[in-house]
């Protein structure tokens, strides 16, 4: 089946592609980096059974709302939100939401770039490691053999001190992506995530099947499973809820965006259910990805945004065939940023496609352009920059360094508030019956959903808003 549609006149040949896609957009740093980072700075088993709650009592209705805005509108998300108006008789005021998520997704990518650079750069420290252990014909040596722990950790250090090779890091990630991009939804974004995305399984579970060989499995299952109650306290609640959102890459109107290149109408739920399963899947097979290689060496499970670039590089040290797993789940990281990468730039350059007008090569290099240069602020922020506190008046940011301002600002404002204002105007605003056909939700599923979507999530991520805003209320 070929489906085609929208302004721009581009579609997904088959829905499996489009599944495939929206996949790869879910998965990413988010579920690789971010998630094992979070469970282990939060004790484990409480955080992760209430994010898996929050994926499903929360994420899921608002991904099937966004894909529904997206499948109904058949353009950019401004574009697509004011359909969805017309047709319910609301206000066209409400596209100015697909504003604010073009722009989240916007200040996303600059900072996801910077990042994946990081990752960019352990591919090839450990590529070149690998390189070396197959001429010292020892392939399945430890990585980075006979350098102390201080250098190994200490290679994060001397990256960050260089603006030079984290700029070339940027660039070239960021190159890549505006790459993909401009070459469109079928020969780009698809073509990506079809290759990229098997890729992207076989690291991961074969990758895993090495950690559950070598490391410590049974504590990480403890650690990841067990749940002690005393330690979901309101912080770990509200970051469990952030951190649904950003991975299921919701409130940036990205879903809407992929949605809209949809053709076929029915099926949404099944379609939505796949992307929050799989998207959750890996964040938890990461976390047993992870974990019984930093137990097996005794390291801190709490280590925080550094485990995978300063814990794991030594782990892999002492690790059989170290050198070899270590530049795969490198590789894998930076396969997962990639596919999502791509999804953030296409929300804002299918906004000056749709709404300016734009080729798609100029909405792609103007954005991504613009979004290269804040990251080069970002990246500035770890050496010349470093004392630079862009919102230090503002309490609440007092503290954070360019790349963390940006991130704390959309994660813990902007995508909330767009994932707000996508339940109230989809559990409020839009003609039931309209949504009732495009998604072919049956009765009973269609109630659930409108109960989620109207009640429990507006009044969750208001939550989630307020104490992100106010964490003296935690
Ligand atoms: N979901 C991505 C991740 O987990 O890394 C991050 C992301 C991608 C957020 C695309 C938003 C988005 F539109």
């Amino acid at each position: 089946m070929v489906a085609v549609s929208g302004t721009t006149g581009e579609g997904w040949s088959s829905r499996s592609a489009f599944i495939l896609a929206a996949i790869g957009a879910a998965v990413g740093l988010g579920n690789i980096w971010r998630f094992p980072t979070l469970a282990g700075e939060s004790g484990g088993g409480a955080f992760v059974i209430f994010y898996i709650g929050c994926v499903f009592l929360l994420g899921l209705p608002l991904v099937l709302s966004e894909i529904f805005i997206g499948r109904v509108g058949q353009t950019d998300a401004v574009g697509s939100i004011r359909r969805v108006a017309a047709q319910s008789q609301a206000s066209p005021a409400w596209s100015f939401f697909g504003g604010v998520g073009a722009i989240a997704a916007f200040l996303i990518l600059s900072f996801y770039s910077v990042v994946a650079g990081w990752v960019l750069y352990y591919v090839g420290v450990m590529g070149g490691d690998l390189l070396q252990a197959i001429g010292d014909g020892e392939p399945f040596r430890g990585a980075l053999a006979g350098e102390s722990k201080e250098m190994v950790q200490g290679r994060m250090g001397d990256l960050f001190a260089s603006p030079g090779l984290l700029l070339a890091m940027h660039l070239v990630f960021m190159g890549a992506t505006l790459f993909i991009v401009a070459r469109g939804v079928h020969a780009g974004i698809e073509k990506a995530a079809t290759v990229l995305m098997p890729m992207f399984f076989v690291l991961l579970l074969g990758i895993t099947i090495y950690g559950a060989i070598v490391g410590d499995m049974g504590e990480t299952i403890a650690f990841l499973f067990t749940p002690d109650w005393s330690k979901l306290t309101p912080t770990v609640m509200n970051s469990a809820l952030g951190q649904a959102l950003f991975s299921l890459s919701l409130g940036v109107a990205g879903l809407i965006t992929y949605g809209s290149y949809i053709k076929e109408g029915s099926g949404l739920g099944p379609t939505s259910a796949m992307i929050a399963i799989a998207d959750t899947s890996v964040a938890l097979i990461a976390g047993l990805m992870i974990f019984p290689i930093v137990f097996a060496v005794g390291l801190d499970p709490a280590a925080g945004p550094t485990l995978v670039f300063q814990s794991l590089p030594f782990a892999f040290q002492s690790m059989p065939a170290g050198a070899l797993i270590g530049f795969l789940f490198f590789l894998l990281i930076l396969v997962a940023a990639i596919t999502s990468s791509i999804s953030l730039l296409e929300v804002p350059t299918a906004y000056g496609i749709g709404e300016k007008g734009w080729s798609r090569g100029k909405s792609a290099a103007i954005f991504g352009g613009g979004a290269f240069v804040i990251g080069i602020a970002c990246l500035l922020g770890y050496n010349v920059w470093s004392d630079v506190r862009p919102l230090s008046f503002w309490p609440l940011f007092a503290d954070a360094d360019i790349l963390d301002t940006i991130d704390g600002f959309t994660g813990k404002i902007m995508l909330p508030l767009g994932a707000l204002l996508t339940s109230i105007f989809v559990g409020w605003k839009a003609d039931r019956n309209l949504i009732r056909t495009t998604t072919g939700l049956s009765p009973w599923a269609f109630g659930l959903w409108r109960f989620l979507i109207a009640w429990l999530c507006p009044i969750a991520v208001t939550i989630i808003l307020v104490t992100g805003l106010f964490p003296s209320l935690l």
